[in-house]
């Protein structure tokens, strides 16, 4: 078969990072008979400094055209006046929200797995770790406080700022739908996350989740309280199969699972619409302090990577292969900088792309 896949570099560690997952994707049509056509287009800073603006209209056709798109990464330091001493919504990481809504892809997949030989890194104690654990997170990515209403005005005298968290029950309905249809793949429990002892948007969540339960009864849902369950992920990481929650929540619950697992360089994600269609990035961000430097881990790239074969494409085969192809390369003992331990090989960011090919 033959694949369109819009390609983001992006900023600092992106370009690096990218190249490794289209490395490993030409091996994957080199063995299984497929053709990936890439088209190139600039988002986040680099867009800035070419065209002003964090993404340009034609970049979102580009990507809209294509059969999925890959993404590296978005965003520079802070101290770069160019891309932030500028309104919001000329910064790099608008580039991120607008292609997020842009493109419909409002259901945002991040996986946190605890690879058995990465145990070491991860901060919780042995015995809380038990047996590892395997979670997805489930986040809704254009709703909630990140695109509702904002503004900052005077009123009466008093400077005030407003961000408004909307959700409607079609919104929640349709993320729900996926979180179900996941748990069904998995081990069939959902645990959604919201505070509906104060917010009236997570009471209408927590109702609709539980209708859309119903046409699930092979899967158990599970509420819980976000603060209880930032609690829970330090506590009892195993009991979490997949966690349904809205954008703001999934975006912070989200960050403490990866850091859990001991490895962000690790970790993959999928941002999906109401098919086939998803953007696939890694969960980690630009890292501009050692861009260029080939250290980057790419692994949570190709892990993407594998996302977009078996979720946009349907190539599971592949995916598992490129899955297979990581976990080997963690057992013969190859580790770029991050991963490091005693007794293993160090190697750099192209190095670790050869060494995942070399295992398809
Ligand atoms: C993420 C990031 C983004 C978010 C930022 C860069 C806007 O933190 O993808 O989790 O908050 O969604
Ligand atoms: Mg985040």
């Amino acid at each position: 078969m033959e694949y369109n896949i819009t390609v983001i570099p992006g900023d600092g560690i992106g370009p690096e990072i990218v190249r490794e997952a289209k490395k490993v994707l030409d091996k994957v049509g080199e063995v299984y008979g497929h053709t990936f056509h890439y088209t190139e287009v600039l988002m986040g800073g680099c867009s800035i400094d070419a065209y002003g603006v964090p993404l340009t209209e034609e970049a979102l056709e580009t990507a809209r055209k294509s059969d999925s798109v890959l993404l590296g990464a978005v965003g520079g330091n802070v101290g770069n006046s160019r891309w932030y001493d500028v309104a919001p919504n000329l910064r790099p990481e608008a580039g991120l929200l607008a292609i997020r809504k842009g493109l419909g892809l409002f259901a945002n997949i991040r996986p946190a797995y605890l690879y058995h030989e990465l145990a070491g890194a991860c901060p919780l104690k042995k015995e809380i770790i038990g047996d590892g654990f395997d979670m997805v997170i489930m986040r809704e990515l254009t709703g909630g406080l990140y695109f509702g209403e904002r503004y900052t005005k005077e009123i009466d005298g008093v400077m005030t700022a407003v961000d408004t968290l909307t959700y409607n029950e079609n919104e929640i309905r349709r993320i729900a739908i996926k979180a179900f249809e996941i748990a069904m793949k998995r081990k069939k429990s959902v645990i959604s996350v919201d505070k509906a002892n104060v917010l009236d948007s997570s009471r209408l969540w927590r109702k609709v989740v539980e209708e859309v339960a119903k046409d699930y009864p092979e899967v158990k849902l599970t509420h819980m309280l976000v603060d209880n369950c930032a609690m829970q992920l330090v506590m009892n990481p195993g009991q979490f199969d997949v966690v349904l929650t809205e954008n703001m929540f999934g975006d912070i619950l989200s960050d403490e699972a990866s850091m859990i697992t001991g490895s962000i360089g690790m970790l993959s994600s999928a941002s999906m619409n109401e098919g086939k269609f998803g953007l696939y990035e890694p969960s980690h961000g630009s890292a501009p302090d050692i861009a260029g430097k080939n250290i980057a881990n790419p692994i949570a790239t190709i892990l993407s990577a594998a996302m977009m074969l078996r979720y946009s494409f349907d190539l599971d085969k592949e995916a598992d292969a490129v899955e297979a192809a990581v976990q080997k390369v963690l057992s013969d003992g190859i580790r770029t900088v991050d991963i490091m331990s005693e007794g293993c090989t160090k190697v750099g960011t192209a190095e670790m792309g050869d060494a995942i090919c070399a295992r398809i």
